[in-house]
């Protein structure tokens, strides 16, 4: 199906399974411990080896030689590989870097050799008898530096770099009321629970890996590009995925390095990153350095609004897209934004959950806070009174499909209780508390990718849904049973969701917050093929039949199921693909945050006391998995805000606080009462769902609620995160 015109009234409209909130199928599993996840595939890998990644201890420079004579004399060890021995790679499309680095060494913990044997204890032992020699090269770590010669880069998510509109300077220069300010965020680690995890195993020249990845297809692809063989002769399967955040957008080192490993010792393979390992050997979050420009009239109109941006990265990587929702999110003539790349031996930068909004709005939505303050107007009412209902650089030719900024701002504030915020910085005391109320809009793009799927029907009327789609714990599996029982007029207990194999039709996978609405979407298509060969198996026309109470009805007549399909069963695949509706409509999801603080005025120390939100992202599929997202997402915000960052050692290049001790994320006890509201939408040129995402959404904005409550609770305006107490407490002088 291609969807390539605004949906209009369809089957999901229906709504009687799809927008409750069901559930998760999934729960019960994953409770039990019956989830098999990637590293605990002894059911279909039988006999493992275990393999432990050894990464390189400088950032830059060359490998002279590897000895590994005394590892291979180690008990139970039976391979030791290296880029010497590993045979000839060649390199994926999606990462920066070299998953096994060697002679020369891209950055620091790069994979430079892998040691495999009978037991983890065994390979973790011997690794430390493998002697690398080096040549330490000279390298730039430090984004303050590299910045002074940054380029703009080719393009910035397939954008342009840069974009102006109208004369920036002269109308800000103009301008009644400025705020130019410099915003700086760290390198930020992706920090979910299940590490970077891989069970591979070989028959002949096959190879499957089990292992915990977002992208299913693009993992074939770039499996097979690396190993240099064809990719049907992949698979990869990832049913079960303990948290991703975009950090398994993207093939590993797991699980080139336990394919490898597979395929030299002509068994099972195993490896699983230690904790430890995983910030420096994969992704981050990269730091940017954004300094925002604001002009507006007294009364707080935008006359001129520019966001540049700087960020590092690999040579040959790409910039943190900072700036991206600046060119959409408030009206003003006059505009310009920019992004510069500077060359940096840090670690791979990549997405992490929501990339370039996350931190582009830490930036932009405190500097319309201290914009509200300088204009002596709400910050709420400032938002409202800069909305625009088209992209403000394309001009009104292109509208937003759906924009409820407004009412998210209104409906949160009224829920909240913004009405009894002291607009004046430092005036409500609680003991030894100071008690202040931010808040922050949300905003964060759609995208929407093709996305297929198999559905089938059983001679018992039983429905089996496959797609190498991913649940990385956001709900999939639940709301594709939900959508195959709406079309299909049956309870979701009478579905089975199948996901993360590459043997199944390839879908959207999960990323970028398109996951649900595509591959929701891609089901929906499916269906409805297999609703039309239904119906004519039944005698009906297809465009008259209802699909309800696990029955066909038309024309006064009602066949169940299951007779329609016959003993033999029926099984079809399909997909959905997008037409040029993300190019004619401006596509975004929107809400606002609204946050109490308290902040001890002795020690700095900032307390979230209450968290409130309200979203617009299309139809909300099932209310209970998407308010979880949401909630998770307000969570990584608070951190964002407060505790999270990798501290960069610039002499030696890397991420020196590499574990959970050390890369603090907010617990339970630092997150009090969520509340979670969802705007009734429909965005009919989204898909036939007419949804949205919301997996990003909830991040977007959520930390500079926090910092703008910080603000007006003690008068101390951080522009530098995240906001630990030891800047709070240098600005505040009632102690
Ligand atoms: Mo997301 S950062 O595309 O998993």
């Amino acid at each position: 199906m291609k969807f390539d015109q605004p949906a209009t009234l369809n089957p999901i409209d229906r709504a009687r399974v799809v927008g409750k909130p069901v559930d998760r199928i999934d729960g019960p599993l994953k409770v039990a411990g019956a989830a098999p996840y990637a590293y605990e595939r002894h059911d279909v890998a039988p006999n493992p080896a275990y393999g432990w990644m050894i990464g390189s201890a400088i950032a830059k420079g060359t490998i002279n030689s590897i000895d590994t004579t005394e590892a291979e004399a180690a008990p139970g060890v039976l391979a030791v590989l290296t880029h010497a021995n590993a045979g000839a790679l060649g390199k994926g499309n999606m990462n920066t870097a070299r998953l096994l680095g060697g002679p020369d060494i891209q950055h620091y913990d790069q994979a430079v050799a892998l040691v495999v044997a009978e037991t983890f204890e065994q390979a973790r032992d011997a690794a430390k008898l493998v002697r690398v020699d080096y040549t330490q090269g000279q390298g730039k770590f430090d984004l303050l530096v590299g910045v002074k010669t940054a380029q703009p880069p080719k393009s910035v998510q397939g954008s342009p770099a840069d974009t102006s509109v109208g004369d920036f300077d002269g109308a800000f220069k103009s301008a009644a009321v400025k705020v130019d300010q410099t915003y700086t965020t760290p390198d930020q680690s992706h920090a979910m629970m299940e590490p970077h995890a891989t069970t591979a195993a070989w028959a002949g020249d096959k190879l499957t890996v089990w292992t915990s990845n977002q992208m299913v297809t693009w993992a074939v692809k770039e499996m097979a590009k690396t190993l240099k063989i064809a990719p049907e002769n992949v698979q990869v399967v990832s049913p079960y995925i303990g948290g991703g955040f975009g950090s398994k957008l993207f093939l590993r080192a797991d699980a080139l390095l336990a394919a490898l490993g597979a395929r030299a010792v002509g068994r099972p393979v195993k490896v699983a990153l230690a904790r430890p390992q995983i910030p420096n050997n994969t992704t981050h979050r990269p730091a940017t350095i954004q300094r925002l420009r604001i002009g507006a009239t007294k009364d707080g109109v935008i006359q001129a609004i520019g966001h540049d941006v700087w960020a590092g990265d690999l040579p040959g990587g790409d910039v943190e897209s900072a700036g991206l929702q600046t060119r959409l999110l408030y009206a003003g003539k006059n505009r310009k934004t920019t992004h510069r790349l500077a060359e940096l031996d840090l670690p791979e930068g990549n997405a992490m959950r929501a990339p370039g909004e996350a931190v582009g709005l830490l930036a932009l939505e405190v500097a319309m806070d201290e914009l509200a303050e300088a204009c002596g107007v709400d910050p709420v009412e400032l938002r409202i009174k800069n909305d625009i209902q088209f992209d403000p650089e394309a001009g009104p030719k292109r509208p937003f499909s759906s924009r409820k900024l407004i009412e998210c701002l209104q409906q949160g504030a009224e829920r909240f209780g913004w009405s009894k915020r002291n607009p004046k910085p430092g005036q409500v005391r609680e003991g030894d508390f100071l008690i202040g109320m931010g808040v922050a809009a949300a905003f964060r793009n759609n995208m929407a990718m093709p996305s297929g799927a198999r559905v089938a029907i059983d001679g018992k009327g039983r429905i089996t849904v496959s797609t190498d789609m991913t649940d990385i714990g956001t709900g999939t599996y639940t709301i594709i049973a939900q959508t195959a029982a709406e079309l299909l007029g049956v309870n979701v207990s009478d579905v089975t969701v199948k996901l993360g194999d590459s043997s199944f039709p390839a879908s959207a996978g999960s990323g970028g917050q398109w996951g649900a609405n595509s591959s929701t979407a891609g089901v929906y298509a499916t269906c409805m093929t297999l609703r039309g060969m239904l119906a004519q198996k039944a005698g009906f026309n297809a465009e008259d039949a209802l699909f309800e109470d696990g029955m066909i009805k038309a024309a006064g007549k009602a066949i169940p199921l299951r007779d329609a399909v016959g003993r033999e069963g029926i099984s079809v695949d399909d997909k959905i693909e997008f037409g040029d509706l993300t190019e004619r409509y401006a596509q975004a999801t929107f809400g606002a945050h609204f946050c109490e603080v308290a902040v001890d005025r002795f020690t700095g120390e900032v307390h979230v006391r209450r968290m409130g939100g309200a979203f617009a992202a299309g139809r909300i599929l099932n209310p209970k998995t998407a308010r979880s997202q949401v909630i998770g997402a307000m969570t990584m915000g608070v951190g964002a805000a407060l505790m999270e960052e990798l501290v960069v050692d610039k002499r030696f290049g890397y991420f020196v606080n590499h574990d959970m001790a050390e890369y603090h994320v907010p617990v339970h006890a630092d997150i009090p009462e969520q509340d979670v509201l969802f705007l009734d939408e429909l965005d009919d040129k989204s898909s036939p769902m007419k949804a949205k995402g919301v997996g990003e959404l909830g991040i977007c904005g959520a930390g500079a609620a926090v910092a703008n409550a910080i603000y007006n609770a003690t008068g101390v305006r951080l522009r530098d995160y995240p906001m630990t107490l030891d800047k709070v407490i240098g600005g505040l002088t009632n102690a």
